[in-house]
């Protein structure tokens, strides 16, 4: 992707009109939903198969499918953190110890070394896996842990790593950081940071379903294959022609912080106390998903359901899973969690099944809402609500938030014609005098997601910073607070509110650029670009004018 303002779009028509195409032909879509439904079965027939793909195929793909530097490796080089961000390319271990350590010698020195680490582990379940073991309470919440090690202890039998009957006694160190099983290691050779496969060859069951989000297809190509989702994050990030460009490496690895997951596993469950608990709390996803451009950790905190969250989650178990969160948890409203890893009664590490709408709004996505994948989704939501509210009161609210999404889009897609028409006619402020190209890979485009990052001479202008504001930080707001229902989130401090100044700074601008060019002040404005209805009017009417005009021309060839 090159900017997401301009997502990779098949229906480019679709790109000009904010709203429902509601007059395609019948016939087009009877087809296009037959192929969708078709679609949607050989998917649903292939992921159920995937539970029983084995742990060296799955990793295989997984090595496979991973970018690397990406398609734009050729533009960056990375700095040292990097290592820690995406240890599959980049990690070498330190030389301070040299030669060959054993499992016993890890702790050894690191208790003292490390102590943070060692205490960490030393009270996770990790280092303590008698305990679970030795749990003989149906009633304890985290007795279904017990049937957890020991299929992780059936999945090491099947690698060769344990024999049959053999117990797993500890995830030491060495089992993370070197290989797992390994009784010792090379400390300044062998040493690793653990990616995906490294907890997935225990945990294979959570590894397939997370690198399950890899399958999803978008039914008109609104993005491409498996985004967005964390299991392609890393991918987005690298290539992302500006992110690659950046000359500020150490501004753009603060992208690399959010974007890891498809590189390693402890983004939810942090290291080294690696906890489920943890990671069913909202705070589990706070640092990556909050911010003008995915507000949903403030939306969440500030709507109905965080503030029950906030003020009753004393009384709520985390030890409990989250299928048994109403019946033994104790929730009484939902967490990010509850919502986001069900689909269908059934919760897992496939965050993706659900979505709709996805990072951002686009007019692509809004013509297609009726399309069967979006209404089976759709569907797929008024179940999750109607665990607690009636399905009158889902419906009602899902089907306002869609409705002032598109609202938003509308306003926002005028406003880009309008930027893009200054563009086009040359009108933007030093646009021929003063205006740098952006560092390659990126390339110069009139309010393109780069001008967020990068800014030299005239480039971005003043309007085009504004529409990248509106698209990307206003109406994605607008989108996160109608969805995630935070009122002041949607219609006044953020969202609807800030489309408006943003919009009126846009109109403002055009006005003033126009008239001082002695261009006709306001014509973008005043004359929007007619939407696919009127131009198959137009184009009637051309054609019959064409008619008319060939009529006239063989008349007079006659005569
Ligand atoms: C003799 C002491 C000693 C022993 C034994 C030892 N380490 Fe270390 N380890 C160190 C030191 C010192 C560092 C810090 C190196 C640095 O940051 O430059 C370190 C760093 C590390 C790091 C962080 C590396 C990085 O790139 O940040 C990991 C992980 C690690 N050790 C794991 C292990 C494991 C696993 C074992 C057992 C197989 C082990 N250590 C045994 C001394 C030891
Ligand atoms: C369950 C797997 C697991 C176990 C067990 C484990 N680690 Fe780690 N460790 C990780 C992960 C994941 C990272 C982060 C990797 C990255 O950022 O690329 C990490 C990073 C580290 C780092 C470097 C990063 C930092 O914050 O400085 C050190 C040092 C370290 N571990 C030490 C240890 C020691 C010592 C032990 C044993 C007492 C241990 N680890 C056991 C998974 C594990
Ligand atoms: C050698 C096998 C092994 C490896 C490697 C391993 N784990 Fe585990 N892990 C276990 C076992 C066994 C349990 C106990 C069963 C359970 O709690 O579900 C466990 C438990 C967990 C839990 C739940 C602990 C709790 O108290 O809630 C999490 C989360 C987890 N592991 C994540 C990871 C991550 C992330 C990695 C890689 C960085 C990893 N594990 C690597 C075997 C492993
Ligand atoms: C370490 C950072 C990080 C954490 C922690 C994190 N996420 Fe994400 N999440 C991301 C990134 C980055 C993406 C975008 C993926 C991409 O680039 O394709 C994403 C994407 C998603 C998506 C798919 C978005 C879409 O548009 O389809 C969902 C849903 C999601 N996250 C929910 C959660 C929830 C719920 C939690 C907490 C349990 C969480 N995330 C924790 C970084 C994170
Ligand atoms: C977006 C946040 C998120 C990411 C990323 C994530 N997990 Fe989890 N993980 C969770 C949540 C939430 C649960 C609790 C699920 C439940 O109760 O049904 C969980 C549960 C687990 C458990 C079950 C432990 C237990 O005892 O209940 C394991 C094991 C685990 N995760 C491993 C992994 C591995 C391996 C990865 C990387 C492939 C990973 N997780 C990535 C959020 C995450
Ligand atoms: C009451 C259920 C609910 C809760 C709680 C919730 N969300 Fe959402 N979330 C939604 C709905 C509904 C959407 C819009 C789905 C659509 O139509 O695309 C959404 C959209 C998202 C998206 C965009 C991807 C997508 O599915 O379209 C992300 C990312 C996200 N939420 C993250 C979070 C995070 C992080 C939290 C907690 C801080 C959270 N959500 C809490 C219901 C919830
Ligand atoms: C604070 C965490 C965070 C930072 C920093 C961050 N992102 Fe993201 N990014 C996310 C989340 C979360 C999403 C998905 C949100 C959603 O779907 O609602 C996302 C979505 C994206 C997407 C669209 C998803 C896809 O699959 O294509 C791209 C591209 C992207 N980010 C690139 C970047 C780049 C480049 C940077 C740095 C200039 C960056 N991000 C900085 C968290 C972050
Ligand atoms: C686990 C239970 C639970 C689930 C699931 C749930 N909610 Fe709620 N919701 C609540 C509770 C409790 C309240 C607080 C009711 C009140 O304000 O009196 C609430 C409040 C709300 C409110 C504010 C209502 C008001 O009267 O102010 C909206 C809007 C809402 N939920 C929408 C949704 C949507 C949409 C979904 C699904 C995407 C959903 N909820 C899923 C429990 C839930």
């Amino acid at each position: 992707m090159t900017s997401f303002g301009f997502v990779p779009i098949l229906c480019t028509d679709n790109d000009q009109d904010g709203l429902p195409k509601e007059h395609t032909p019948m016939i087009k879509m009877t087809t296009t939903w037959l192929l969708a439904a078709l679609l949607m079965f050989v998917q649903l027939t292939a992921s159920a198969t995937a539970g029983e793909t084995d742990f060296s195929g799955l990793k295989d793909k997984y090595e496979k499918d991973h970018p690397g530097k990406g398609k734009f490796s050729q533009y960056w080089e990375p700095i040292p953190i990097q290592k820690y961000w995406n240890p599959r390319n980049f990690y070498q271990p330190p030389t301070a110890v040299s030669g060959e350590v054993s499992r016993d010698q890890c702790v050894a020195c690191h208790q003292s070394l490390t102590p943070g680490a060692f205490h960490a582990w030393e009270n996770s379940t990790h280092a303590k896996l008698d305990a679970i073991r030795n749990l003989s309470n149906g009633q304890d919440a985290r007795f279904y842990k017990k049937e957890k090690l020991a299929e992780i202890e059936r999945n090491l039998v099947k690698q060769g790593v344990l024999k049959e009957g053999e117990p797993l006694k500890e995830v030491g160190c060495i089992d993370c950081h070197g290989k797992v099983g390994a009784q010792s290691i090379r400390h300044d050779k062998d040493l690793v940071m653990p990616d995906r496969t490294q907890c997935g060859s225990c945990h294979l069951q959570e590894f397939a379903e997370a690198e399950s989000e890899k399958d999803q297809q978008w039914p008109q190509g609104q993005w491409g294959k498996g985004h967005p989702s964390h299991a392609v994050d890393w991918e987005a990030n690298v290539e992302t022609a500006i992110w690659a460009g950046m000359a500020e490496r150490e501004i753009a690895q603060g992208c690399d912080m959010c974007h890891y997951q498809q590189n390693k596993c402890d983004g939810c469950h942090t290291r080294h106390s690696f906890s489920a608990a943890e990671a069913r709390q909202p705070e589990a996803c706070a640092t990556c998903h909050n911010g003008v451009d995915h507000n949903e950790w403030e939306n969440y905190t500030l709507s109905k359901h965080g503030t029950v969250y906030q003020t009753h989650k004393s009384t709520w178990n985390f030890d409990v899973p989250l299928k048994d969160a109403l019946t033994k948890g104790g929730y009484t409203a939902p967490t990010c969690q509850y919502c986001h890893f069900e689909f269908n009664g059934e919760f897992s590490h496939n965050l993706v099944r659900k979505v709709r709408w996805g990072f951002n709004p686009t007019p692509a996505i809004a013509d297609n809402l009726k399309h069967p994948w979006f209404e089976g989704r759709k569907e797929n939501w008024n179940t999750t609500c109607a665990h607690c509210h009636s399905p009158s009161f889902a419906r009602s609210y899902l089907e306002a938030a869609d409705k002032g999404t598109l609202a938003g889009l509308k306003v926002e897609q005028e406003a880009k014609q309008v930027v893009e028409g200054l563009f086009r006619d040359g009108l933007l402020p030093g646009q021929k005098t003063n205006r740098p190209a952006p560092p390659a890979p990126e390339k110069d485009a009139p309010g393109g997601f780069f001008q967020l990052f990068w800014a030299k001479g005239n480039n971005p202008s003043h309007v085009e910073r504004v529409h990248a504001d509106m698209w990307e930080h206003d109406l994605i707001k607008l989108y996160k607070g109608l969805v995630h229902g935070n009122p002041g989130g949607f219609t006044y401090t953020e969202g609807w509110s800030e489309l408006m100044r943003d919009y009126a700074v846009i109109m403002d601008e055009n006005t003033r650029l126009r008239e001082k060019s002695g261009n006709a002040p306001g014509a973008a404005a005043a004359n929007p670009p007619a939407g696919k209805d009127d131009s198959n009017v137009r184009n009637v009417l051309g054609g019959l004018a064409l008619l008319a005009g060939i009529a006239v021309l063989l008349y007079r060839r006659k005569h």
